[in-house]
């Protein structure tokens, strides 16, 4: 994704499907080089003090850029403070519509202005049939799945297209390119997402300004481990057998870790992605079939 230097890339031979992808680390171990493509860009990630939010962040950190971060979680969001000092924060349900007004003030007050929004934010909903699924169940998913990237949009977009300039990158998933049973508002969201994304890039576009968003497969860490419990209970099968059909059907037979993924939206955000926009790109190994 142009993000690892040629110099520190493995041969073409060393590479496994089993192995994770190297990030910025050296084959010898010597000190990690990130090249510095986002150098005094603002960047507001929601939901970031864990998962591929939080890996994000801290690659835009790495990367250059100054970055803002939010979450629901006091908790998360202070351990993740702790691991990277250089983040400002604030706590902020993003699918509240006042607070997400409360957050855009203190982000680009912070910031001084805004070039990149990431709208991260996302849960996994409940795992059931639609006639089992109760509506408050499927209105939450929904809410934070779909509005929070609405709001934070729609706060964001008059600002990037003043300055003609600038990126929105939503989090879709695998789940917006397939059907998905007993996890129905997950996928409409994912499907949704996709939509608005290519409805703002031609909304933004002649003001220099583009929208994508990027699908990861299963990723691994806390978030997967969660659905794989739930789909094991939902469906008597062993935790075991659900983890691996995850992978039964993906080319690369391996889950894609937060990092892949925030590479590639760092990549998206780029100078180097200057001419991408309205896209959807998978971050999952080639899921060839759900
Ligand atoms: N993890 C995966 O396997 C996977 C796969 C495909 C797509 N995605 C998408 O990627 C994005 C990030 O996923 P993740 O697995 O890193 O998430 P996660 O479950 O690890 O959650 C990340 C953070 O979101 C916060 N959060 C939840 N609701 C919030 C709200 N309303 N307002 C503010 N913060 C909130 C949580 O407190 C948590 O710290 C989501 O949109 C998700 O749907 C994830």
């Amino acid at each position: 994704m142009g993000l690892l230097p040629l110099a520190m890339a493995p041969p073409a031979e060393a590479f496994n499907a089993d192995t994770p992808m190297p990030h910025h680390s050296s084959v010898s171990g010597a000190s990690p080089i990130v090249p510095q493509t986002h150098v005094g860009q603002r960047v507001l990630v929601t939901a970031a003090a864990s998962g591929i939010g939080l890996a994000t962040a801290t690659a835009f950190l790495q990367a250059g850029a100054r970055v803002f971060i939010c979450d629901l979680d006091p908790v998360a969001l202070d351990a993740a403070l702790r691991d990277q000092p250089g983040l400002g924060a604030m706590v902020c349900d993003v699918s509240d519509e006042e607070q997400v007004a409360a957050l855009f003030k203190a982000a680009t007050g912070q910031l001084q202005g805004l070039d990149i929004l990431v709208n991260n934010a996302g849960v996994a909903g409940p795992t059931a049939l639609v006639e089992d699924m109760d509506f408050s169940d499927w209105r939450r998913c929904l809410a934070v799945n779909l509005d929070a990237s609405f709001l934070c949009a729609r706060a964001a977009a008059p600002l990037l297209r003043a300055q003609g300039s600038g990126s929105i990158v939503n989090l879709a998933s695998t789940a917006g390119l397939f059907g998905f049973p007993r996890r129905a508002p997950y996928a409409a969201s994912k499907w949704a997402i996709r939509g608005f994304t290519r409805t703002l890039a031609q909304e933004l576009g002649p003001f220099g300004v583009r929208v994508n968003c990027v699908c990861p497969g299963s990723v691994s860490g806390e978030r997967i481990e969660r659905v794989i419990r739930a789909e094991a209970a939902s469906t008597g099968q062993s935790e075991a057998d659900v983890r691996s059909q995850m992978t039964a059907y993906v080319s690369l037979k391996t889950f894609v870790s937060p990092q892949d993924v925030a590479h590639t939206i760092l990549f998206l955000s780029s100078a180097a992605g200057a001419r991408i926009s309205g896209q959807d790109i998978t971050v999952d190994g080639h899921t060839e079939t759900f």
